[in-house]
């Protein structure tokens, strides 16, 4: 079975992809990493985030250890993930990972921007998660706290909305739900109740009402 997740930025789709994989016995894969350790490759190199042919090189020597680097998950890492992500030889190198990953058995869950639409178009199910901004803002707030970065909630909300902008107006791949994807909206709900949601809609959309227990 395979899972396809997308959704904007700080939408929640990492924890609920890790957590429905961890009760559907799936392995998980958020891809927002690969692009994250792509802009991180080209840091390390002082190399410029304009610079295609070097940002492409990256993503094709991309190595799965690379992708347990705890610099990814900071916040100026994910606004440079955004803007290599718009590189159309990035995405196509980049594909071949994610298609490996989730041929895997006995299925995947991978939570992205273009899962649904392009990496996954034949997933069992498609879900698209979302809230308003200034609730995601609101939680990547906390969690940047929780890992010692004090970024002002504003900047946050900003950085948030620019990456959106970016993400879904962008000529390869732009973040949208596919036709046949299950919208979530959870602005409202906690990560339990996001959950339960998302585990009913997988029941519903596969049949399997097992699932949902
Ligand atoms: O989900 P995230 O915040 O870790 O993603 C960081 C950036 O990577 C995001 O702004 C756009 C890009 N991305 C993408 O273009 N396609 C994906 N499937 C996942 C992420």
């Amino acid at each position: 079975m395979i899972i396809a997740i997308d959704g904007p930025a700080a939408s929640g789709k990492g924890t609920l992809g890790r957590r429905l994989a961890d009760h559907l016995g799936l392995a998980h894969l958020d891809t927002g990493l690969l692009y994250r350790a792509v802009a991180c490759a080209l840091i390390d190199r002082k190399t410029a985030l304009s610079d295609i042919a070097a940002a492409t090189h990256a993503a094709e020597t991309l190595t799965p250890e690379q992708l347990a680097d705890p610099r990814l998950r900071g916040a100026a890492m994910g606004e440079f993930a955004s803007v290599i992500s718009a590189y159309q030889p990035v995405r196509d190198a980049l594909l071949a990972f994610q298609h490996q990953f989730a041929r895997q058995q006995p299925g995947a869950v991978l939570d992205g921007r273009d899962i649904g639409t392009v990496v996954c178009p034949d997933a069992d199910v498609k879900l698209f998660i979302t809230a308003a901004p200034e609730e995601r803002a609101r939680r990547r707030h906390l969690e940047l706290q929780n890992r010692g970065e004090n970024t002002a909630y504003d900047t946050i909300l900003s950085d948030i909305l620019r990456r959106d902008g970016r993400d879904m107006t962008r000529s390869t791949a732009p973040l949208k739900a596919a036709a046949d994807a299950l919208t979530l909206d959870t602005t409202h709900l906690d990560a339990e109740a996001a959950f339960k949601a998302a585990l009913a809609l997988v029941a519903a959309r596969t049949g399997k009402t097992d699932l949902a227990s």
